[in-house]
């Protein structure tokens, strides 16, 4: 029997300076994979809506879609935390609204934790989520539900004011009770000055080299997304050109005559 990943365990990791890892995965054969690559904590992510959707940008997926996805995840992994990620909408309105949806990926999709982003403006979100026995990552810096506001997915942090604010709102969600905390798009200074600060670990994504952890999107890291690649990601397979090249190899097969060959046959 695997033991689970939990939150005080990420903690002690943090305490004992051993890095964090952390991926997305969508589905049960990827959750495998996953949690059977070791990797720590499972990010049911809000990515979906771009990586398995093909949707422009993450607002547009829904709370039911996100548990459906959740559930999958939960049943393949043995040993490896799963979080669900809050889509746009579910937490933003009320605490009332961000404890039922948060409730929701504990209740129906089998995840031991949740993710929201934002600043201080949901800290009481995180607090409620919290005392609601919850557990919430934060997520600050480059935020994709924020894109309109942003006006892209661009670098967060880069002058001393906007760094300010980002390091009180960091402390403002560990205040609230954060386990942790993502760091999208900073600079490195910036959140290793951060993860220096607070007792919860960071996961960078774009973050650079001192966060606690790190966290990518699997389909990113083994070359399925080719949409547009941030900076940050580094691609460790090209799994849809071999995936290209297997499909068109069975169509040519099956037009010439070559299979089925006698060995699938009955
Ligand atoms: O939705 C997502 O996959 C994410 C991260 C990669 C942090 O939020």
């Amino acid at each position: 029997m695997n033991t689970k990943m939990t939150v005080q365990d990420l903690l002690r990791k943090k305490r004992e300076k051993q890095k964090i890892t952390m991926i997305t995965a969508y589905d049960y054969p990827f959750a495998q994979i996953v949690d059977e690559a070791g990797i720590d904590v499972i990010l049911v992510g809000d990515s979906l809506a771009m990586v398995v959707q093909g949707l422009e940008n993450t607002l547009p997926v829904t709370m039911d879609e996100m548990v459906y996805h959740a559930r999958m995840v939960s049943r393949a992994a043995r040993s490896a935390m799963v979080i669900g990620d809050m889509p746009y909408l579910s937490y933003q309105v009320s605490t009332e609204d961000a404890v039922r949806n948060g409730g929701r990926f504990l209740k129906e999709g089998g995840a031991h934790a949740v993710k929201l982003e934002g600043g201080r403006e949901v800290a009481k979100q995180v607090e409620a989520m919290t005392r609601s026995e919850i557990p919430v990552m934060a997520h600050i810096g480059l935020t994709p539900q924020a894109i309109h506001r942003m006006g892209g997915y661009k670098v967060q942090g880069k002058t001393g004011e906007a760094a300010k604010r980002l390091l009180e709102d960091a402390k403002i969600l560990e205040d609230a009770g954060a386990f942790s905390l993502i760091l999208e798009a900073i600079p490195a200074e910036l959140a290793k000055q951060i993860t220096d600060e607070l007792a919860i670990p960071t996961i960078g994504i774009g973050g650079g080299p001192y966060c606690d952890g790190q966290v990518l999107v699997i389909h990113d890291v083994i070359g399925l997304f080719d949409r547009f690649v941030p900076k940050f990601v580094k691609k460790y397979a090209n799994l849809k050109i071999d995936a290209l090249e297997a499909v068109r190899k069975y169509k040519e097969e099956v037009e010439a005559g070559d299979f089925p060959g006698k060995e699938h046959s009955f």
